[in-house]
């Protein structure tokens, strides 16, 4: 199956973007599933749009036991659309960090029982950070409506021409299942609840973090990490501080608004009952449970 989209680029040409499995050549396919790693890796997997730079960002943290931002970005260990050998010049211990679903993962973090987190997050809110991320990246920047794109994400490969977001979180719920103390499940949105509560009770998720990946810090720290790793301050210290040789296009912006519940901006009422019958029928007799606002 495929699914086309109108692209305008900046220099007005125009461009049909497909949804597609066959996007991503067997030869990727089999580049992610060979990769090499190491015994101390930790493999960060989110579909896009889940919080995969927030988290990253957090465990790197945690990692060096400090609240000094790491200036390279998540991005130098990006396994997809890379030139994936390059990750071998990266020091130990890596964070890994792959948008693949389970069945694509490199054989090896399987193999050698590597740490595995995985951040998911409500679908809906998924939806609108992923039609911002097409709207505005400079290489996909397109004229398309929210309501042109929705029904992208509800095809069978989802925006990423891997698998749809229904697929991705079942598969490593199943995996959950069948390994379940080699992977530790965060939601985006219990990440979020930490700033709207009292800080004493916020960090719950990063303490669990802390716990999973034996990094060893201490409460006091723990909180710091959590306030460093603030939306505000890490949109701040994208823009301020971190290297990114891989952003084409300066004025895009990874920290758009971290909300949970935009969703409400954008789906009529007829479009949220749309996709709550869609994840119903994809996401059948699932213990997932996903919130929509906090
Ligand atoms: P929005 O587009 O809804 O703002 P990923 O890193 O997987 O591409 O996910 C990007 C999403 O995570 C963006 O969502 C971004 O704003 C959000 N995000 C990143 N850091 C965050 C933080 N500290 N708090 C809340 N949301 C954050």
């Amino acid at each position: 199956m495929t699914t086309k989209m109108k692209l305008v680029k900046p220099d007005g040409s125009i461009l049909e973007f497909h949804f597609a499995k066959g996007l991503h050549s067997s030869r990727t396919y089999r580049h992610i599933l060979n990769f090499p790693v190491r015994e101390d890796d930790i493999y960060l997997a989110t579909y896009p749009k889940s919080g995969t730079h927030w988290v990253w960002e957090i465990i790197i943290m945690l990692q060096k036991r400090s609240t000094d931002y790491e200036k390279k970005v998540k991005e130098f260990a990006f396994l997809d659309h890379r030139d994936i050998s390059t990750l071998a010049d990266l020091p130990s211990p890596r964070v890994l960090n792959c948008h693949y679903p389970r069945h694509l993962t490199p054989k090896e973090v399987l193999s050698k029982g590597i740490k595995i987190v995985h951040v998911q997050r409500n679908f809906k809110d998924v939806c609108v950070s992923a039609y911002h991320h097409m709207k505005d990246s400079h290489e996909r920047n397109t004229t398309s409506s929210f309501d042109e794109f929705l029904p992208l994400m509800l095809g069978t490969y989802g925006i990423y021409w891997y698998c749809s977001w229904a697929d991705y979180v079942r598969q490593w719920e199943i995996f959950t299942k069948a390994h379940p103390d080699q992977i530790l499940n965060i939601y985006f949105e219990d990440l979020k609840q930490l700033f709207q509560t009292t800080l004493q009770d916020s960090v719950q998720e990063i303490r669990k973090l802390n716990t999973f990946l034996g990094t060893g810090c201490k409460e006091a720290l723990i909180e710091k990490i959590a306030l460093a790793c603030s939306f505000h301050n890490l949109k701040k210290a994208d823009a301020e501080f971190k290297e990114n040789p891989f952003k084409k296009d300066k004025r895009f912006d990874m920290y758009r608004k971290g909300d949970v519940g935009d969703w409400k901006n954008y789906f009529t009422v007829d479009q949220s009952e749309q996709v709550d019958k869609w994840i119903a029928q994809n996401l059948p007799e699932t213990q997932l449970a996903f919130r929509y606002s906090l």
